[in-house]
């Protein structure tokens, strides 16, 4: 049966062919030289990203907003951020784009808005309908109305003195929480939803979307867990009933894909939302995989962190491949902008920087699920040096050391400073590496967020000029996959199961067989796989020129990764 016979018999979508970059619009481009990125920066990088061959763009929030979470902190959903642009620059993006058969997926924040939202600010005045848009509690100003804590550390609820009522806000004290169980806030929500919609939009990434039930009373959750409060917000009762509802009312109508984000949520979870008709998600951003790094308590335990193990690390990724992407589909991601760098993460920065950085691009671009690139990713970029918490913009990383502060789990930031330059979400917000020129060509002036040191090195300049460069690697494996449907609609199978040092997979689609070995090590080895035939195998691509066709009589070189078909 010839592939396209196989098509045929199988549910295809283009969202499911496409290769998604994520676009972090503060750090990405500055056109006006105000050291902040903004949207015509990024138009003017189109080029850049068609070369790359990327089929989607994921923009952050461009919305209006006082950043206090830049941008994730929504002022006005119908109006850009002033240091970004104006919509008609918006609209010059999206017609740059689209005039590439490039589609723009927008973030979608609606569990929250920012404090300084009309809606926000009319709830707090007690004004009609928006007097029961958040969460209002009564109560004194020294008691919060129930022990959840915030993700950003400290508690979920701040007084409000004007209102003299607590609300209720997940993330940061300037980011409270829609109240989804008032059908007017689903209302506007779903209206805000059409309007963009209507823009001509491809579709969205939708912020925390598991967050947004939450169990009614707001009972007091388990003290001992590490979120507390987790198990009343995180996929509460109605949740499938909200997402149904904005898909029937919104979403259906349109040829558009959707992403939702889930952190805390298990794999089985996360089926629950792929079930056939079920609640209008594409493909959702859990996190099971990146917990392998992890110390005892999540991801920002002091101790305990940093030592991952591969074979836990393939277990993980081989049930999302089966259980998720097999039988549904998957969003296939390592890192994004709350992430540290990919290749600080999962590769060798020093000595293997640009084998391991092939090594995870290989990785991302063959398994089955959408891929998503985070800017910067294909050209290397790694984490930075933070040397004190004045370096950190980020809301997230100074909560947390605030709240370890004031819990006396550390008495110093310098006890804390290994930990945030693990972890810190900075990292990957430090600004795109253009050039070697001044301020790494991102902007003419003093850049928002300080500068990897390393940038005079890594950049796109020189990844252009390199025709072996990681660059390169990225576009030749994109290539690869748009050529090759066994790719994108192949079956996996995971092989060498306990193998501690290499990760191989194949993907089968009809009688096309193609086999990917991964030597996730810094150490030589061999790819003993009595199971397979690879005597008539051809390497496809790799990131060695000395490998051989066939990987059962060579030896393994560190972070090689080889690419066959068989
Ligand atoms: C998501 C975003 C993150 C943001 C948070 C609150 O996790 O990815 O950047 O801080 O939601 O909106």
């Amino acid at each position: 049966m010839s592939q396209h016979t196989v098509l045929e018999q199988v549910d295809t979508e283009w969202w499911k062919e496409a290769v998604v970059y994520q676009i972090y619009p503060r750090s990405f481009n500055d056109s006006d030289g105000d050291g902040i990125g903004d949207i015509p920066g990024i138009t003017e990088k189109v080029g850049y990203l068609d070369k790359l061959g990327v089929d989607v763009v994921w923009l952050c929030p461009i919305y209006d907003s006082p950043n206090a979470d830049n941008g994730y902190d929504i002022r006005n959903y119908r109006a850009i951020m002033d240091e970004f642009g104006a919509m008609a620059d918006w609209e010059t993006l999206l017609t740059e784009l689209h005039a590439r058969d490039m589609r723009l997926i927008m973030d979608l924040v609606i569990n929250h808005t920012s404090k300084e939202h009309v809606w926000f600010q009319q709830s707090r005045q007690r004004d009609g309908k928006y007097e029961d848009y958040y969460y209002w509690r009564d109560g004194t100003p020294d008691t919060p109305p129930n022990n959840w804590n915030s993700i950003f550390g400290g508690p979920a609820w701040t007084y409000d003195e004007e209102r003299e009522q607590w609300y209720l806000h997940l993330f940061d004290e300037n980011q409270p929480d829609l109240k989804w169980r008032n059908s007017d806030v689903r209302e506007d929500i779903k209206e805000m939803i059409t309007w963009w919609l209507e823009k001509g939009i491809d579709g969205f990434r939708m912020d925390a979307i598991n967050f947004i039930s939450k169990t009614k009373g707001l009972p007091d959750g388990d003290p001992d867990r590490t979120l507390v409060g987790l198990e009343h917000y995180s996929h509460g009762p109605h949740i499938h009933t909200y997402l149904q509802e904005v898909y029937d009312d919104t979403l259906a109508d349109y040829d558009v894909m959707t992403v939702g984000e889930m952190g805390e949520t298990s794999i089985d979870q996360t089926a629950e939302y792929l079930v056939e008709g079920g609640s209008g998600l594409d493909m959702v951003f859990q996190f099971n995989h990146l917990t392998v790094d992890e110390g005892p308590d999540g991801q920002w335990t002091l101790d305990g962190w940093d030592e991952w193990d591969l074979s836990e690390f393939k277990a993980i990724m081989t049930r999302c491949q089966n259980e998720l992407a097999g039988e549904w589909w998957d969003a296939v991601f390592l890192g994004n902008h709350d992430l540290p760098r990919i290749l600080s993460r999962f590769g060798d920065d020093e000595s293997y920087h640009r084998e391991s950085a092939k090594l995870i691009a290989t990785f991302l671009l063959t398994l089955r699920g959408t891929p998503y690139i985070y800017q910067g990713d294909e050209i290397g970029m790694t984490n930075a040096e933070f040397e004190s918490l004045d370096e950190i913009d980020d809301p997230m990383t100074t909560g947390i050391v605030e709240m370890l502060l004031a819990e006396g789990r550390i008495e110093s930031y310098d006890e804390a400073a290994d930990l945030v330059n693990y972890r810190s979400r900075d990292h990957s917000r430090t600004p795109m590496q253009w050039s070697s020129e001044a301020n790494a060509g991102f902007t003419d002036s003093e850049p928002w967020l300080k500068l990897n040191r390393n940038c005079t090195d890594i950049n796109v300049a020189s990844a252009l000029d390199d025709t072996n460069s990681i660059w390169q690697h990225y576009k030749e494996l994109i290539d690869l996959r748009h050529a090759e449907d066994v790719l994108v609609y192949g079956e996996y199978d995971l092989l060498l199961t306990d193998n501690e040092q290499i990760y191989a997979y194949r993907r089968t689609l009809s009688d096309e067989t193609i086999l990917i070995v991964l030597n996730w090590s810094d150490r030589h080895t061999t790819f003993d796989c009595p199971s397979i035939n690879t005597s008539s195998a051809d390497v496809l691509i790799s990131n060695y020129e000395s490998t051989s066709s066939d990987p059962k009589r060579h030896k393994f070189q560190p972070y090689e990764a080889t690419v066959y078909r068989l």
